[in-house]
């Protein structure tokens, strides 16, 4: 049963603890550790936590597997192909534990939560010491401090499999290594309670609960004080912040209070579901003084009937008229989507649909998929005769028609000057740096590395389907 639960000062300070006592089991040689992410930005954040805990526990991060002492892999369950992937690397790390017999295997992530996943990796991963989910990033000092006190015993009593049921807790506080000095996640609720169909998200990560805006906008303060220029706010369905709060407050009330932080930075956020992508949403956008003026609105289907199947609460008609409002508000609008291609029962119709609402919008990007279905999910038990080659023919219409409006659309950009924020190096010359819009459209640019951080005038020379190229002008 879900209850939103706060983690406790005390049970912070036990996690610090923790993390003393493995540093001082770690004193002697410098122990490095490796965190692997795959998934969604929410994963991304939470792997900033997982090595924030590590850096506490006396690890230094490394990106070299042949030189980790302990290596966490943070999973996501969202498609097969990512499932198969993992376990393919997990499994792959046996060639370092033959090498490195104390190396330490945690998993970590969405897959954990699934009981088939976990208990293969049981039954065929011994390379793994530590299975976790989501819901214990906030305890892992102790769980790893557990798994260290079992090693050296026999059998499966040297594992040790945490994941639960999934849990409404909510922990402020963590440690945190953030991956840039330039752009950075700020997470505000976790879990989803929308069961859109297809999706396993509700069943792994949980109901969804909000962090008190009171915390998300001191450490939003922190963040600008610190330097930071581009500010993403993270959650599965951001246009439901609030929900069980005893605050009073909606998503457009949250981000208009962010708006006011006084400072030279972006104000981003991901995801919207379009049912609760509202008018005073698109206002507070429109009239804020940081707000990028973009929003990734997955659309799934322009269909009305596989809509309906896929449990997405709006219709076509009401998909449009959200977009029309919203560029009412925001002529210059970025606009980004989702789309699935294949879900059950889906005909040459529907996908008609989809095509000519994709024509009508003109997205600036998508990401587009092919129907995975996931165990456990309504859509999974429902009759799928299309073939995968069908499908993947429609998917490589799809892909084609998004290939061509991005270009079209990033073409356009070409003898403009925009004002961008430089936030790293490519590695590679003539076009060294790499750099948003506002509206956080990539722009290749050339320059002194030492801009990285900083917002310049570029003005756009080239541009490709996935990408512009411009000069600094000022
Ligand atoms: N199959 C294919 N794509 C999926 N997504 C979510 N679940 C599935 C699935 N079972 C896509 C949706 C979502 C994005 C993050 O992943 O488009 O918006
Ligand atoms: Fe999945 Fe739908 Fe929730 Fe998005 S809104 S995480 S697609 S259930």
């Amino acid at each position: 049963m879900y209850e939103r639960r706060e983690i406790t000062p005390q049970e912070r300070l036990e996690q610090t603890q923790y993390c003393e006592k493995i540093k001082a089991r770690l004193a002697g040689r410098p122990h490095y550790a490796l965190v692997d992410t795959y998934g969604c930005q929410q994963n991304e954040s939470d792997s900033e936590i997982l090595r924030g805990w590590l850096t506490q526990c006396g690890y230094e991060i490394t990106d070299d597997v042949d030189r980790a002492d302990l290596v966490a892999v943070n999973t996501c369950a969202v498609r097969e192909h990512a499932e198969k992937r993992v376990l393919g690397n997990v499994g792959a790390l046996g060639h370092n534990k033959a090498k490195n017999p104390e190396l330490i295997v945690c998993v970590g992530g969405c897959m954990t939560q699934q009981p088939t996943v976990r208990e293969k990796i049981k039954r065929s991963y011994r390379v793994v010491d530590l299975v976790f989910g989501p819901h214990e990033v906030w305890q892992f000092p102790e769980l790893l401090w557990r798994t260290m006190e079992r090693q050296g015993r026999r059998g499966d009593r040297g594992r040790l499999i945490a994941a639960q049921p999934s849990e409404g807790v909510v922990a402020e506080g963590l440690p945190r290594q953030r991956d840039s000095a330039v752009k950075a996640w700020l997470a505000i609720m976790n879990g989803c309670d929308n069961f859109c169909s297809y999706c396993i998200v509700p069943y792994v990560r949980g109901r969804e609960r909000s962090r008190r805006p009171a915390d998300i906008l001191a450490e939003a303060r922190r963040l600008v004080e610190a330097g930071y220029k581009d500010i993403t706010l993270l959650g599965q369905n951001v246009n439901s912040y609030g929900k069980g709060l005893k605050e009073d407050i909606d998503f457009p009330g949250l981000l208009a209070q962010m708006d006011a932080i006084p400072g030279d930075y972006v104000l981003r956020f991901m995801t919207s579901h379009p049912k609760d992508a509202t008018e005073a949403l698109f206002r507070v956008m429109g009239a804020s003084e940081h707000c990028a003026h973009h929003i990734h609105l997955p659309l799934q289907s322009g269909s009305d009937r596989i809509l309906k199947e896929m449990n997405r609460h709006y219709d076509r008609a009401k998909y449009l008229e959200k977009v029309a409002l919203a560029r009412r508000y925001m002529p210059d609008l970025v606009l980004t989507t989702d789309i699935i291609v294949g879900f059950p029962g889906e005909t040459e119709a529907d996908f008609a649909d989809t095509l000519s609402l994709v024509e009508e919008v003109r997205y600036d990007a998508m990401f587009t998929f092919i129907y995975s279905p996931r165990p456990g999910t309504p859509a999974a038990e429902m009759p799928d005769p299309v073939s995968r080659a069908e499908k993947q023919v429609w998917f490589d219409q799809l892909l084609d028609t998004a290939n061509r409006i991005s270009g079209e659309k990033h073409a356009a950009y070409v003898g403009r000057t925009c004002r961008v924020l430089v936030d790293g190096e490519t590695g590679q010359a003539p076009y060294n740096l790499s750099s948003r819009t506002k509206g956080g459209r990539l722009v290749h640019l050339a320059g002194d590395p030492a801009l990285v951080g900083r917002f310049v005038q570029a003005k756009i020379t080239d541009s490709t389907t996935w990408a512009l190229y411009g000069e600094v002008v000022g």
